[in-house]
């Protein structure tokens, strides 16, 4: 077996090479402003990316979408404008400020990668490295490396899988199996496009004229071929599918839980636990809760933590990856000198250090009235 990279054929890179010029020539005049992004041109004048605003972004947006996302990264930026003083933040800040961004592992993996990397006072700069750090995968790394620092890699997430997938005309037949192979073969479409780079052209801008071109006109539907830089290259539309790519495995349904969230108000304050540091909305701030369970508990107000005068107040609901979550939220009024194990916060600092799903509950049993006694 030859060891290394096979040598690509001269059309072939010829072709590739036209279409990397295409796509540059677009993001320079169509990519998105973002806050954490340094544009082509300001690239051309010499300014670098921070590693540490491209990582915060990187960790932020897995998960989330960039109107939901910004706001956080523009309070993380100014509040800990280094990864020095995230790393010296404590785990109650970082979690308070992170909480409404969903997928609490990510903060935890957050704060943890500031640490490592403030103890080897830099960001590594190969992919390979970065994805020694906590929370960051192939992806993450990839993109990373890419857009910090120009290596030659490929990022592949939603956008630039759906892109690459229609420029091929590669999908799967639908089962799990058939994606697995089909992503193998668009990550290495898209990793021949970044060897393909010639020396004037980054490889952090390519990566992120993907992300802006499946973005904004290879969309996963009703794509804008007619804007389309790469439209004369694209398989997908030369069969007149591209909307049918890339072809997944079917979803399977998402199951529900149910449970109950017993939210205690003492006046002007609400009790919260914070959650243990591992699973699901690991180390966040929460109202206590029963189990969560396949089906609706018989007497909901078993696992309550106390004898209190519980009041029905409604039932909100959360959709995880993996699950849906219904719960009946159950409110009880308690006097001064009640002992429950917890914090005691003001509502409002109660409702900011929530994760969305703990808000909902919360917000829904302050706000709450009416019904249902024990
Ligand atoms: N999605 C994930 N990372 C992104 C980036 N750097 N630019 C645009 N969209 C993204």
């Amino acid at each position: 077996m030859p060891i290394g990279r096979p040598v690509p054929d001269f059309m072939a890179t010829h072709s590739l090479r036209k279409l990397l010029t295409a796509v540059d020539r677009w993001y320079r005049r169509q990519g998105r402003k973002l806050p954490w992004r340094i544009g082509p041109a300001e690239r051309d004048a010499g300014v670098t990316p921070d590693p540490y605003l491209v990582w915060l972004s990187e960790v932020m947006l897995q998960q989330t979408t960039i109107p939901h996302a910004t706001p956080y990264f523009e309070a993380f930026r100014i509040r800990w404008p280094t990864v020095h003083a995230l790393a010296a933040a404590s785990w109650d800040e970082v979690s308070a400020a992170w909480a409404g961004l969903g997928y609490y592992s990510r903060a935890r993996n957050l704060h943890a990668c500031a640490k490592a990397v403030a103890e080897r006072h830099a960001f590594p700069q190969t992919a390979e490295a970065l994805r020694a750090l906590p929370g960051i995968g192939p992806y993450t790394s990839a993109a990373i490396a890419s857009i910090a620092f120009d290596e030659r890699i490929a990022p592949v997430d939603g956008n630039i899988e759906r892109v690459v997938s229609r420029l091929h005309a590669i999908g799967s037949d639908g089962t799990e199996a058939g994606w697995r192979a089909a992503k193998q073969v668009i990550s290495a479409r898209a990793q021949e496009m970044a060897n393909a780079l010639p020396h004037d052209q980054r490889a952090g801008d390519l990566a992120q004229a993907l992300m802006d071109l499946g973005a904004t006109v290879c969309t996963p539907r009703g794509p804008n071929c007619a804007m389309c830089p790469v439209w004369d290259f694209c398989e997908a539309r030369k069969q007149g599918e591209q909307e049918r790519y890339p072809v997944k495995a079917e979803k399977k349904a998402t199951p529900t839980r149910h449970g109950s969230a017993f939210v205690i108000v003492r006046g002007p304050e609400v009790l919260l636990i914070r959650r243990p540091p591992s699973g699901l909305l690991g180390g966040m701030m929460m109202p206590l809760t029963s189990a969560w369970s396949e089906t609706k508990a018989d007497d909901p107000l078993a696992e309550a933590p106390g004898k209190f005068d519980w009041k029905l107040v409604g039932e909100v609901r959360h959709v995880f990856t993996h699950f849906a979550l219904k719960l009946d939220v159950y409110r009880a009024d308690v006097g001064v000198s009640t002992k429950v194990e917890g914090e005691w916060l003001k509502h409002d600092d109660a409702l900011a250090a929530l994760p969305t799903v703990g808000r909902k509950a919360v917000a829904l049993g302050l706000g709450g009235v009416n019904s249902r006694r024990n």
